[in-house]
């Protein structure tokens, strides 16, 4: 058996034996889960331990196995149908996964280049706070600072940030330049 296979069903193993509070001792507490929609989404070990206990057998290894690369993919649809974070985090358990995506999704402001007019400074925390991240991910923005640029017209036409801003369900690109513009 390869070397590293071994160690870790021999430590898959231990976790079921060794006291809880032992183990507790020397997990390091981030986890990181890459997501190329998202970003990458931290897992913090210890204030999971701390509401939930100092079991580590409540994830290891029936949820989640303590080697990533044994934890395929898993969509959020499939979290809502009890998978992955989404076996607790349903709503009555905890937070539920079909809302609340910052919580897992952290994000920063963004900087749109605009030579001549003056930069636009999106804000995440500002539209987060009334939207979700599927208001806008993945259809009118992939989540990468690398979006093919928009001219002022489409958006006037209703694309990007037009989409919205079209003087009803936000103000309009039609004016209020400065509101998006560094000018
Ligand atoms: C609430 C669920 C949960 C509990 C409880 C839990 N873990 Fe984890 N653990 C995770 C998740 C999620 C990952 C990341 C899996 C991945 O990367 O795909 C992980 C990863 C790990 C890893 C691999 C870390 C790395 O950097 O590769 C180790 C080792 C580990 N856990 C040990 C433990 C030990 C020891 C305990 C008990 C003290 C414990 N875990 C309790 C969810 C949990
Ligand atoms: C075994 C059940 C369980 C699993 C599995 C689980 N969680 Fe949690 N999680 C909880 C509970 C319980 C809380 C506490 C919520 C509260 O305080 O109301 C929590 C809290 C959190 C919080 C807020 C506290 C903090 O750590 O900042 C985040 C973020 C979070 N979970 C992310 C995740 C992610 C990401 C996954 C999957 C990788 C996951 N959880 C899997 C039970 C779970
Ligand atoms: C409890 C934590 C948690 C919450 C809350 C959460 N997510 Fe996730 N999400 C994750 C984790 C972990 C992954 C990576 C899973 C993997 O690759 O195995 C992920 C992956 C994704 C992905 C890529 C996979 C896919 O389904 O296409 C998208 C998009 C996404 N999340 C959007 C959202 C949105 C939108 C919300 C709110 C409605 C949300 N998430 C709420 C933890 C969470
Ligand atoms: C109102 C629209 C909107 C909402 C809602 C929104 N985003 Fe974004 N997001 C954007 C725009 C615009 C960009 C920048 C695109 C570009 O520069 O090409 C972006 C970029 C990103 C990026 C890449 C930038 C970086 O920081 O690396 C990530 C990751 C991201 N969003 C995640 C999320 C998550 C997670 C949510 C939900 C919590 C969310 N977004 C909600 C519009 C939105
Ligand atoms: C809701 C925010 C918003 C408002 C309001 C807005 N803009 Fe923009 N503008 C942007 C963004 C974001 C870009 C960059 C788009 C890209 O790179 O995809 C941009 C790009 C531009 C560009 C370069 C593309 C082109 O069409 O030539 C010009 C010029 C411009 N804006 C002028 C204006 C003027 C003048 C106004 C007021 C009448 C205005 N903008 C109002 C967000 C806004
Ligand atoms: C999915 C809808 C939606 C999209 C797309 C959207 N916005 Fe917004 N935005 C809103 C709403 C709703 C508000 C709050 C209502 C208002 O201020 O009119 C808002 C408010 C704002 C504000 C004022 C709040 C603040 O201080 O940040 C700015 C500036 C802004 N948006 C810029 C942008 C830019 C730039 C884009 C494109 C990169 C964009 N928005 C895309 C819906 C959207």
């Amino acid at each position: 058996m390869h070397l590293r296979i071994f160690l870790v069903s021999l430590l898959a193993t231990a976790l079921l034996f060794i006291p809880a509070s032992f183990a507790a001792r020397w997990v390091a507490d981030m986890a990181y889960l890459p997501s190329d929609a998202t970003g990458v989404v931290e897992f913090s070990h210890y204030s999971h331990l701390e509401v939930l206990g100092r079991d580590c057998t409540t994830c290891h290894n029936r949820i989640f196995h303590i080697e990533a690369g044994k934890n395929p993919p898993v969509t959020m649809g499939e979290m809502e149908q009890g998978k992955s974070c989404g076996t607790c985090h349903d709503g009555e358990r905890t937070f539920a996964v079909s809302a609340n995506c910052q919580f897992c999704h952290p994000t920063r402001p963004v900087t749109l280049a605009v030579p001549d007019v003056g930069d636009v400074s999106f804000s995440h925390e500002a539209h987060t706070s009334i939207l979700g991240c599927s208001n806008c991910h993945p259809a009118l923005f992939r989540p990468t600072t690398d979006n093919p640029p928009v001219s002022m017209t489409e958006m006037a036409e209703g694309m990007s940030c037009g989409a919205c801003h079209d003087g009803s369900t936000a103000f309009s690109v039609e004016e209020n330049c400065d509101f998006c513009h560094q000018m």
